[in-house]
């Protein structure tokens, strides 16, 4: 560990870094790329990452073969996503054993955690960065540091207390961003890596959301995804008093945006406040993604979720009453420690109360440094993945039969790209966040169109565009 080279004076220019790489490492004629594992937290850092790599001055790529310098943006959140990026790092070892000018850096939720560092420090010696969370703005100090001292630079912001600084974003889309409002999560939730990997929960101020927001709108942005681990507690840790629903009610006055949504909300903190809205906010997107992780009661309260599976459905009913179309998103988990036969059919009763239209489904996945790795009561593998399998026969044909029922509707699609094989194939999001696929013409990504839906499959519908 004696090659680590942390960094400590923090008389910080930004600027300064971003120049100095520009003019002295030759990135202009660099070319970088960011692999991004995890969820959207992670989409959106790697935009901000993507953000500084252009302002240094690198080209961004899409294959690992053009790539010079190549990041590992990672998650913890399963073994599965750890393991995905050891399979990497073994990979690169390779291509840069025939490319000795080639960096690899890994930064992201795994970095945060002292055990995956290590390993990744001790089994992987053609890391040349790496960086935490809350670290992405000191990236182009690393690289100096990297390139003067040609050994490992790194720098993890152990408080865990997320500042905002100065990066810009790097947008995939123009016309649909992700906006930070909130960062890390205090809820401990018993099997979940994320409160160690993403820190302590702090809330952004209102008034540099909406400015951001605004700045959004004036270079194209139709749509606006309000990211945190919890959103239904924005603003506790703020001094004025502002709660979740007020801040939409605020973004849902800026003009020109037309659509928002919020990722993730959590059914502990949902009021009838925020419910409402979805009554009065004609830009609040008729969707609602409520994760409920099962159906049992007991193993709720074994995952500290603080709520009960009626307290969950009766959230549902109220929801379901203001807005009788709404669509119903979810994340379910199996296999959680103690999961009994009876725990596991009341979490199919559930999912056959609520009728959801999509869902996140996981099988439960132990992480070290949780309450619930240390339980004696973990599930064999072979009936974890029965349980998922059983799962998702429940949940399938609900799907379809909710996305059947949308057949004749005139559904409003924001148009986000065109078919891999087909140009004339247009794909998009309707409000309820279904991919709807129908002929079009490329010139309209970006746009809302009305498409009347024709058919229907389990993931996925078909329409036909209703001509203005
Ligand atoms: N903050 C969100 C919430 O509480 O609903 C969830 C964020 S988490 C990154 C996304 C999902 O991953 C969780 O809702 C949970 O279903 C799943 N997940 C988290 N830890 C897991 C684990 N140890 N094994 C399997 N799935 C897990
Ligand atoms: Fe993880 Fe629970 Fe926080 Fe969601 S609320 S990020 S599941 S600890
Ligand atoms: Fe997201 Fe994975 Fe981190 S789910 S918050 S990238 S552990």
């Amino acid at each position: 560990m004696e090659n680590i080279n942390l960094i400590n004076d923090y008389k910080y220019n930004i600027e300064e870094y971003i120049k100095n790489v520009k003019e002295n490492y030759s990135c202009q004629n660099k070319n970088a790329l960011v692999i991004t594992h995890g969820c959207q937290m992670n989409e959106h850092d790697s935009e901000k990452i993507s953000w500084l790599l252009e302002k240094m001055g690198y080209n961004l790529v899409d294959t690992i073969e053009d790539a010079d310098f190549i990041l590992l943006n990672t998650c913890s959140v399963r073994h599965s996503a750890e393991d995905k990026v050891y399979g990497q790092l073994g990979n690169l070892k390779h291509l840069k054993n025939q490319n000795k000018n080639m960096k690899v850096a890994v930064c992201g939720c795994m970095m945060q955690r002292k055990e995956s560092r290590e390993y990744v420090i001790d089994k992987f010696e053609n890391v040349d960065i790496i960086f935490g969370t809350n670290n992405i703005f000191r990236l182009p100090e690393l690289i100096i540091s990297n390139y003067e001292t040609n050994s490992l630079a790194m720098d993890i912001d152990e408080s865990m207390l997320r500042t905002d600084s100065d990066i810009g974003t790097n947008r995939l889309y123009k016309f649909k961003s992700y906006v930070n409002i909130m960062y890390g999560c205090d809820n401990f939730c018993t099997f979940c890596i994320v409160p160690y990997t993403r820190g302590r929960e702090s809330s952004r101020e209102p008034d540099d959301i909406i400015n951001e927001i605004k700045n959004l709108v004036k270079t194209g942005t139709k749509e606006v995804t309000l990211l945190g681990q919890n959103v239904n507690s924005y603003g506790k840790n703020l001094d004025k008093r502002i709660n979740f629903t007020d801040l939409l009610y605020r973004i849902n006055e800026i003009d020109g945006l037309e659509r928002i949504r919020f990722m993730t909300s959590h059914p502990k903190d949902i009021s009838d406040e925020l419910i409402n809205a979805y009554k009065d906010l004609d830009k609040l997107c008729n969707f609602l993604h409520l994760p409920v992780q099962s159906g049992s009661t007991r193993l709720l309260k074994l995952m500290n979720r603080k709520y009960t599976k009626e307290d969950y459905l009766k959230i549902i009913d109220k929801i379901k009453n203001v807005n009788p179309d709404i669509a119903l998103c979810t994340d379910l988990m199996v296999g959680f420690p103690g999961e009994e036969e009876e725990d596991f059919l009341e979490t199919l009763d559930l999912v056959k109360k609520v009728e959801y239209d999509t869902s996140f489904t996981f099988i439960y996945s132990k992480r070290e440094g949780t309450r619930a790795a240390k339980s004696k009561e973990q599930i064999p593998d072979n009936i974890k993945h029965e349980r998922f399998e059983r799962l998702l026969d429940v949940l399938y044909p609900i799907q379809l039969k909710k996305n059947t029922k949308l057949i004749g509707n005139i559904e409003k699609v924001l148009v986000e790209g065109a078919s891999k094989n087909r140009s004339d194939v247009l794909t998009g999001r309707t409000e309820g966040f279904k991919t709807v696929n129908f002929k079009g013409n490329k010139k309209d990504i970006g746009n809302i169109l009305d498409v009347k839906i024709i058919s229907a499959n389990t993931f996925s519908l078909n329409g036909d565009l209703i001509e203005s």
